[in-house]
């Protein structure tokens, strides 16, 4: 079996890191008996630039035709769309709307020999076990529902409006998502019960009404799962708190693109922070992070975020397909990356080293050899 995988390495530092992700995933080819075949796109603010759209024609039916699309990152400073938006956004809404990507997934894990980045002066090691939960974020409609507009009277922009949606069908799935996520979990690392934590500001608004009286006619499905109830605000404190007291969290679209910068601090920075954007049918995985521009072309940046991206995606791809080759790659890419980090060897300099992109990607792309060799 050959999977398709689209890549579309993106802007600024995304490149690099796209490179990194695709040796590891050779690493696994070779070690695992699974083949890939990897097609690549330009998109993006640069595409844009030179090219005056924001993708090429075919490259979302390509997205579309794929068994998963990987992505670095979309979006330069000076690359901007007349409406003000940077280009590149139109490729990832194009994607996470138009292929109905409805659960955008953020695990939060703390790895051995990572420091949190809560203060930057304060080189604590935390409990690594100690933070490990995911933020389930519904991905398609709340305050990202393209029901937004001003009103333009005499050349004058008077007013702006942007309606925040939530739907039952979009509550109920995301819920739903949240709740087969923990059956799968070990639980918190507190007290190893396993949790879904509805994330909301129901105290205030409507929809967040709607969306927890929702939890809970999907929760009454899932005995097994503790229910849990916080408002965003208090929330986020506690997340800093007592991270360890979390499994899953599950909030709606804004809400949940404001925590899981957050919560990515928990974990050593953006650079350790991946995400998927899933969809019944269809799945899209990125590093969080962004473009970064002043880093780009420097090989200086830390690829974890992208590896640890496809290894989301080989994990999904691996249980979509029941293919044990695959589920047990996913395994040894998270094993991989765990050995680099605590051997701390082969570290970049946000995580406190002065190892290149190229020599942590080749790190962990040699460890996933390793671990291979061994297991068999
Ligand atoms: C993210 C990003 C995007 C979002 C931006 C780039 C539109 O911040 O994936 O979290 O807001 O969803
Ligand atoms: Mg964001």
């Amino acid at each position: 079996m050959v999977y398709k995988l689209v890549l579309l390495p993106g802007d600024g530092t995304g490149p690099e890191v796209m490179r990194e992700a695709v040796k590891v995933l050779k690493a696994v080819e070779d070690s695992f008996g699974v083949s890939f075949e990897t097609i690549p796109w330009p998109a993006g603010g640069q595409y844009y630039l030179d090219q005056g759209v924001e993708w090429p024609d075919g490259c979302y039916e390509s997205c579309k035709a794929a068994d998963a699309i990987l992505l670095g990152a979309v979006g330069l400073p000076e690359a901007v769309l007349p409406s003000g938006d940077l280009a590149g956004i139109g490729v990832l809404f194009g994607l996470r709307f138009g292929l109905d990507l409805f659960a955008n997934v953020r695990p939060t894990k703390l790895y051995p020999n990572v420091r949190h980045k809560v203060h930057d002066g304060f080189k604590q090691v935390w409990e690594p076990g100690k933070v490990d939960f995911v933020i389930v974020r519904e991905n398609t409609e709340g305050l990202y529902t393209p029901t937004r507009g001003f009103l333009s009277r005499g050349g004058v922009d008077e007013l702006a409006v942007d309606s925040r949606i939530i739907t039952r069908k979009g509550a109920e799935r995301i819920h739903r998502f949240a709740f087969e996520l923990a059956r799968t979990r070990k639980g918190a690392p507190a007290d190893g019960k396993r949790r879904v934590t509805c994330v909301d500001k129901s105290n205030v608004t409507a929809g967040c009404r709607l969306f927890r009286k929702i939890y809970d006619e999907v929760a009454a499905g899932y005995p097994e799962v503790e229910r849990d109830y916080a408002y965003i605000d208090a929330f986020l404190q506690w997340l800093m708190r007592s991270p360890e007291a979390y499994d899953v969290a599950v909030t709606s679209n804004m809400f949940g693109d404001i925590a899981t910068d957050l919560a990515a601090v928990l974990q050593g920075g953006m650079g350790m922070a991946a995400g998927g954007n899933i969809g019944d049918a269809h799945a899209m995985f990125e590093p969080i992070h962004g473009s970064a521009p002043k880093h780009a072309g420097k090989d200086v940046v830390n690829p974890v975020a992208m590896i640890l991206a496809a290894q989301m995606m080989l994990e999904w791809l691996g249980r979509r397909r029941r293919d044990p080759g695959l589920q047990e790659a996913a395994v040894a890419v998270e094993k991989a990356v765990g050995t680099v980090l605590a051997e701390g060897k082969v570290l970049t300099y946000d995580l406190g080293g002065s190892a290149k992109c190229s020599e942590s990607g080749s790190a962990i792309a040699a460890t996933v050899r390793r671990l291979a060799t061994k297991g068999r």
